[in-house]
């Protein structure tokens, strides 16, 4: 049984889109298998397989010469360039590919770091996952930088405004932020922190690795100066992504070979790329615009961003109110009413949350636990080891799933009264 949610306009219903992913026809101990761990990564459409074999299989070869599969595989990049760029509404050439988004920030910190002077500040946030703090602590240490943490407000998990303007205040070269916590499922109005930020006279990096899954990024309207995602969230395989603006991107002075081409992207992206993941990264972002109608890609993704919005919306309010009737359980982040992701923390008294995430596997009902990596955050919580349960839903998460869980949570719960 699928879920009987409003699915107004042209986006394919639930049940369509799940038909496309082959895992959920997993089960495990006579149970369907239910797919919590969205955050942690997506299941992938077939289509995005498909498109990754055919190239191993008939394409396959290095850029840049004079045959028909090197041509091939230049032109494939090239559309899957085409395709992220319509995802962040950018320009292809302002696309960097790379291994996932913690490799690229740290060799982007590494080409910023040359232009930062001893002493110079940089801004990071307690929301954030660490692959967008410790890139940053590193620099520091390695070039005498000094580093700021942006505080978060502990009862709702959501950015400290006022923290983060007296922060700016004091002249940092660098905002580094999140477009959502993997942890708490926060999402922080990053158009205004940039805006606040350049007002401020420092660079804004953004961390979209959360974001970019429930949210159609929009670079122009962002006004960011980078940006990086990673497409195993979005139904991809494993590739990391950088956005940049482009004098950026063309002026710093990045790490490379002396013989690698000079011009952006090439010129960030270091070695041999995953080029069947980028294939696949492009077939992520078709999919998405496939399940909706409209004149242009841009426009489809739109479409089928607003619609699982509503959908994930309606997901995340009977979780929420599902867990937090529950005994014994405590919920992290802002309440679904809130601006946030279909992401929802918790811990149930008593109970490590590596066995709560052991016994829902035994359901069928993979879930994640612990700190995510997102280790100050859930360290400002004051949470101590194995961390929080992690329930994230995704384009093929049903309402039943979610009624699965609740039942299997309560009854994890009520074990250990
Ligand atoms: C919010 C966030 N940022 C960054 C990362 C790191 O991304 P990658 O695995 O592509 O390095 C993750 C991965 O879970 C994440 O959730």
């Amino acid at each position: 049984m699928i879920a009987n949610l409003p699915e107004p306009g042209s986006v394919a219903p639930t049940q369509t889109i799940r038909d496309h992913f082959p895992a959920l026809e997993r089960v495990h101990e006579g149970r369907e298998v239910a797919y919590f761990d969205g955050p942690g990564g997506t299941q992938v459409p077939r289509t995005v397989v498909q498109e990754m074999t055919e190239y191993l299989l008939q394409h396959n070869a290095n850029t840049h010469w004079c045959f028909p599969s090197s041509e091939e595989t230049d032109q494939r990049i090239a559309g899957s360039r085409r395709a992220v760029a319509d995802f962040l509404n950018a320009e292809s050439h302002q696309i960097v590919f790379g291994q996932n988004m913690t490799t690229l920030t740290f060799h982007l910190a590494r080409a910023l770091g040359r232009k930062f002077q001893t002493g110079d500040g940089l801004l990071v946030t307690d929301l954030d996952h660490h692959a967008n703090i410790d890139p940053w602590l590193d620099l520091a240490r390695e070039r005498g930088l000094t580093t700021q943490f942006v505080a978060m407000i502990l009862e709702t998990g959501q950015l400290d405004w006022d923290d983060l303007r007296a922060k700016l205040a004091l002249g940092p070269k660098l905002l580094a932020i999140g477009g959502a916590s993997n942890a708490l499922g926060t999402i922080n109005d990053v158009a205004l922190a940039t805006r606040l930020a350049h007002d401020a006279g420092a660079l804004v990096f953004i961390d979209a690795v959360h974001y970019a899954p429930h949210r159609l990024v929009d670079v122009r309207a962002i006004g960011c100066d980078f940006l990086a995602c990673s497409a195993y969230k979005f139904y991809g395989p494993h590739v990391g992504i950088l956005y940049g603006r482009s004098e950026l991107l063309e002026s710093l002075d990045v790490p490379k070979l002396r013989p690698a081409p000079s011009a952006a992207p090439d010129r960030l992206e270091t070695g041999t790329q995953n080029h069947e993941g980028i294939v696949g990264t492009g077939a992520a972002i078709d999919f998405l615009a496939s399940l909706a109608d409209g004149p242009t890609r841009r426009l489809r993704l739109k479409a089928t961003f607003d619609e699982l919005h509503h959908r994930a919306s309606a997901l995340v309010r009977r979780l929420w109110t599902g867990l937090n009737a529950i005994d014994r359980i405590t919920t992290f982040g802002p309440p679904p009413e809130s601006d946030r992701t279909p992401t929802v923390s918790f811990f149930i008294d008593g109970v490590g949350s590596d066995d709560v995430c052991r016994s829902l596997a035994r359901s069928g009902l993979f879930a994640s636990h612990g700190d995510f990596y997102a280790s100050t955050t859930i360290h400002r919580l004051g949470i101590p080891r194995p961390g929080l349960v992690r329930i994230g839903s995704a384009c093929y998460s049903t309402i039943e799933e979610i009624e699965r869980l609740l039942a299997a949570v309560e009854a994890i719960a009520a074990r250990r009264k």
